[in-house]
């Protein structure tokens, strides 16, 4: 029973009796939910939401923000419709309300699901203080296609890492008690494997063995659900040639048969009525049915439970039954919310960020930031943290002072005049000793594609001549950058993605390197001598292979929300030791796409044992490119510190394990130890890693998967032993009928900083 409230005898017995007293109409609306701002609804809009909410034909609205504007709503849900059911608003509340904290691949870098709780818990109060009491949150969509632009949304490419977040959100968000005045209900989304899109243009089918389904993309949703999830969100893609949201067995069987979810399903934006481009249906009424007897219990702006499900129920062709189970999972909620009982909320003064939001802010941004490389200089040893010699810095490039792309996508109420660029951080440090020139615009100015985007924006005022005129010549700005460049001892290059243009939903890219002249900007920089430190603020690991290899110092901040600049500067400076590590793989070319450390054994794979092919083929019928190194640049669990750390041969407390006590699956059957310790001479922390690899198995395993993951804090000299049990849930995997099981091999064990961990030993599941 994955959440005990839903399933609560009490509950159900309230709602069995407020469903006895409802007419069909009723019903439906429960499953309906309109967006503010956009004139839906039945008759072509002709009735307002008023008089919608009054009649009882819409049970949530989304986007409606703010406790005056929801109370608005809720008084005539409570007062004035027949039988008094709240409203359920519900919201985008992503990384955070008004207190922006960094974009969720950020998040995903601390490998911190306390830190991840904790955003989730100011979240949580700023949302209901707002009067929202359901977050849209957390996506726990796997994402191994950096090309695919809500990869910033997600918790990045790893099945493991992935859950243990998704169960941070949820626990954060709901606090095992979603009567709690400050709980929000969460919806997981997007259910199920968007993020697998094919080619990683969003929306675009998903293709994939149930295999790969159940062992890669369900875990962290399964997570999200067994940590108490009260709802889910259906996805935009098909899966095997059923879209998600009519897909019965992804909605029934496996959500409410296999994980006896209590909750509900809503659909996502317009996905029912969606379902006619997907062509599984003539008509509305058809594909309405198709979503509804799936498993999707709320239509969000499609207009169709509105509009056709009661003359089918009349019709018989949609038994009244299966509407009835549908409102029943809505009510649950609002009455686990406690809705009934508050279904208002207090109006507050307008937000303002207090001191401990900008704490919180902070800390969770140092947490995130990744240092990729940090190469000795001559005569000055690694660039970072800036030192002595560091006394006029300039800043350089488009993203330096851009307090909007701070915020990221997908902000929410966050606003940008709340938000610390990296200038305004290093101005605060250096004051005069600070130089800045922003080198190019993020998109090259005066180029086709500034206008593309500018006129896709806002398409009622394409731009005017004025405004294409005013757009930078780069070749100017980048020669202004240069002389800037000398005259400071160190350059600062703050290059990126535009976080509302390029990253997020519907902003996939098929070109990974950075956008514009940036590339250029990056070069012309490096070519002046200067040391450089490339800082990147980006939602997606972009293509930066001449950076890679010629730059000293890079730092992927990603976009670190409202007291991002001062994160950077806080690491830049060293007065916090990096300890973010990646949660995605860096391509060296976009071509590597979908790239992730978890890949499955070849025949013939590129660096192995080539023994088994004739000679003369042993060289060129290999698995890899001809043009490019087949691993990442910067690999899956990779970040630096300021410190040092080295590890012990990691051990096991037994090297055989019976099968039958592991298939059992009661605890842990071996647990494997590792000492780690700091022999650098600054204080720091290590996100200790532990990979497995299956040795032979029924159906092929990945090369290496993480099973085990610590962050360890550690003063210099000191050393700490850090242990991982391991049981059914890590050493189990899916066979070829879909049971997951044990099967007798010897796993291979690395212990260490990264995917790369070469620290080994083995146990034997005999
Ligand atoms: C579409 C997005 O895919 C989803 O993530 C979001 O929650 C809804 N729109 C509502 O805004």
């Amino acid at each position: 029973m994955p959440n005990p409230q839903l399933a609560d005898r009490q509950l159900n017995a309230k709602v069995d009796a407020l469903l006895k007293q409802m007419t069909l109409e009723e019903k439906i609306g429960q499953t309906v939910q309109y967006s503010a701002g956009f004139a839906t609804g039945p008759e072509g809009s002709k009735l307002s939401y008023d008089e919608l909410t009054q009649r009882g034909a819409v049970g949530s609205m989304l986007n409606v923000v703010g406790a005056e504007k929801t109370n608005h709503y809720q008084h005539i849900a409570m007062e004035k419709s027949r039988l008094h059911i709240p409203m359920i608003f519900g919201m985008d509340v992503i990384h955070g309300q008004h207190t922006t904290f960094p974009v969720p691949l950020g998040l995903a870098s601390s490998w911190d699901p306390k830190l991840i709780a904790g955003v989730a818990r100011t979240s949580a109060v700023e949302a209901r203080a707002d009067g929202i009491p359901w977050v849209f949150s957390p996506m726990v969509d796997i994402a191994r296609d950096a090309r695919w632009g809500r990869i910033v949304e997600s918790a990045g490419e790893d099945p493991f890492l992935g859950a243990a977040i998704a169960r941070g959100w949820v626990e954060g968000y709901q606090q095992n008690d979603l009567s709690k005045p400050d709980s929000v209900a969460v919806s997981v989304k997007h259910f199920a494997a968007y993020g697998a899109a094919i080619a990683g243009r969003d929306y675009n089918a998903v293709d994939m063995s149930d295999i790969t389904l159940r062992q890669v993309y369900l875990p962290a949703y399964h997570a999200a659900v067994e940590a108490g999830a009260a709802t889910l969100m259906s996805s935009f893609n098909s899966l095997n040639g059923v879209p998600a949201t009519a897909n019965p067995y992804i909605m029934t069987q496996i959500l409410r048969k296999e994980w006896r979810f209590d909750g509900f399903v809503v659909s996502d934006w317009g996905a029912v009525a969606e379902l006619l481009n997907h062509a599984i249906g003539p008509d509305g009424a058809t594909v309405a049915r198709k979503a509804l007897t799936a498993g999707v219990d709320m239509d969000m702006e499609g207009n169709l439970y509105a509009t056709t499900i009661a003359a089918q129920v009349r019709s018989g062709a949609i038994p009244e039954s299966v509407v009835d189970e549908a409102v029943r999972r809505i009510l649950r909620v609002k009455f686990a919310l406690g809705l009934f009982d508050h279904p208002y909320t207090p109006v507050t003064p307008p937000y303002e960020p207090t001191a401990e939001n900008r704490k919180q802010a902070r800390a969770a941004a140092d947490e995130t930031i990744v240092l990729l490389k940090n190469d000795p200089m001559e005569g000055v040893g690694p660039l970072l943290p800036l030192g002595k010699y560091a006394k006029t810095v300039a800043l350089i490039g488009p993203l330096a002072d851009s307090p909007k792309d701070m915020l990221g996508s997908w902000a929410a109420e966050g606003d940008p005049k709340y938000a610390i660029s990296l200038r305004q951080a290093l101005q605060e440090r250096l004051g005069d000793h600070l130089l800045y020139a922003p080198g190019c615009g993020v998109l090259a100015g005066r180029d086709e594609n500034v206008l593309k985007h500018v006129s896709f924006i806002d398409q009622a005022n394409p731009p005017s001549a004025e405004v294409t005129e005013a757009l930078p010549n780069d070749d100017k700005t980048i020669a202004d950058a240069v002389e800037t460049a000398k005259k400071a001892d160190v350059a600062i290059v703050a290059v990126g993605e535009s976080a509302d243009w390029m990253t997020g939903e519907a902003s996939s890219r098929a070109h990974l390197s950075l956008p514009g002249h940036q590339e250029q900007l990056v070069e012309a920089i490096a070519a002046t001598g200067k040391p450089v430190v490339l800082v990147m603020f980006t939602g997606r690991p972009n293509e930066i292979k001449w950076a890679g290899e010629h730059i000293s110092a890079i730092v992927e901040a990603w976009f670190p929300g409202m007291e991002g600049g001062h994160a950077v500067a806080d690491i830049l400076f060293g007065d916090v030791n990096p300890s973010a590590k990646s949660p995605v793989s860096f391509p060296r070319a976009t071509g590597q796409e979908p790239l992730y450390y978890a890949q499955m054994p070849t025949g013939r794979p590129a660096h192995g044992d080539l023994s088994r092919m004739p000679t003369n083929a042993a060289e060129k019928f290999l698995s890899r490119y001809i043009d490019e190194d087949n691993s990442a640049l910067f690999p899956f669990g990779w970040g630096l510190s300021y410190t040092r750390f080295s590890y012990s041969p990691p051990t096991v407390n037994r090297a055989e394990v019976p099968l039958a006590e592991t298939a059992a699956g009661r605890g842990p059957v071996v647990t494997v130890g590792v000492d780690v310790r700091n022999t650098g001479s600054l204080a720091g922390t290590e996100v200790v890693q532990l990979y497995l690899r299956n040795s032979y198995s029924s159906v092929e395993q990945p090369v290496r998967e993480l099973k085990g993951f610590a962050r360890v804090t550690l003063a210099p000299g000191e050393q700490k032993h850090v242990e991982f049990p391991l049981g059914f849930n890590e050493l189990s995997f899916y066979n070829v009928e879909s049971k997951r099981v044990v099967e007798p091999t010897v796993y291979k064990v690395f212990v260490g900083g990264s995917s790369l961990a070469s620290e080994t030993t083995s146990f034997e599941v005999k």
